[in-house]
């Protein structure tokens, strides 16, 4: 569950980026947030993901008010969380399977249970054959599915995904859409950010889309019927 409550963001004072913000999202949803370059998605996730703070308002995510929330109860609260950019950041000097390990090792996990959950996620995102190679021998797509495992591997509740898709030509960020479904099927709760209109149409109507602009972040409805063209009523085969 993540709640927003009048939170306004500024970076420079008077300048606010996002502004008085009311919006709730309910765990197991699969939410996409697009608008403009520079609107403010990306300070969105940052907000959520606590590497940003609030100037005012409240702001509640999985139950622990980030606006409140103390330094040290920091990796506490992103333990549950994972994240993945368009720049992948994957650790250039570690083997596709440490880069996902990494992800358990920081929170302690046993080794035993690290050797078995990264062996699985890496068989799910079809990577299993690469687990010893280094990132920069594979393609932008492998790449950015072992940025998914990893963000996956600790099984987290929310998933916040920036522009993961930017890298990539259309059929590889449909693969990695694919991957995001299956997590959100699991009931991952899903926010990812992209100004890219093609990539709202994959899911369809049942996904909230909402637009950050001007400060403000409302449903994009508008243009629904552009996504989601009606088909002309000839091509309705009625014959059945
Ligand atoms: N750390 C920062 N300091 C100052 N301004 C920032 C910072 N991060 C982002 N901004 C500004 O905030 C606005 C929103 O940026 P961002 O959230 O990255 O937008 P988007 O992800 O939608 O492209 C932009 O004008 C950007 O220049
Ligand atoms: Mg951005």
């Amino acid at each position: 569950m993540i709640r927003l409550s009048q939170l306004t963001k500024e970076y420079q004072d008077g300048l606010p980026i996002l502004f008085q913000i009311d919006l709730h999202i309910r765990r197991g949803e699969f939410v996409y947030l697009t608008g403009r370059s520079g609107a403010g998605k990306s300070t969105l996730l940052k907000l959520l993901f606590a590497q940003e703070k609030p100037t005012s308002g409240e702001l509640v995510v999985g139950g622990m008010e980030l606006h409140s929330m103390k330094r040290a109860e920091l990796p506490y609260f992103r333990r549950k969380i994972g994240v993945v950019y368009q720049d992948f950041k994957l650790l250039p000097r570690r083997s596709v399977y440490e880069n996902v390990a990494f992800a358990l090792e920081v929170i302690g996990r046993p080794p035993r249970e690290i050797k078995q959950k990264v062996g699985k996620i890496l068989r799910e995102v079809n990577l299993l054959h690469c687990s010893e190679q280094l990132p920069e021998l594979l393609s932008g797509g492998e790449k950015q599915r072992v940025a998914i495992a990893r963000a996956l591997v600790h099984e987290p509740w929310l998933l916040l995904a920036d522009e993961p898709t930017g890298n990539l030509d259309p059929a590889l960020a449909r693969e990695i859409m694919e991957l995001f479904d299956r997590a959100n099927k699991g009931g991952t709760t899903i926010l990812l950010a992209t100004h890219d209109l093609d990539l709202l149409q994959y899911g369809g109507r049942s996904r909230r889309i909402l637009e950050v602009k001007a400060g403000s972040v409302c449903e994009f409805k508008d243009d629904h019927d552009n996504l989601f063209p009606t088909p002309p009523l000839e091509s309705i085969d009625d014959t059945e």
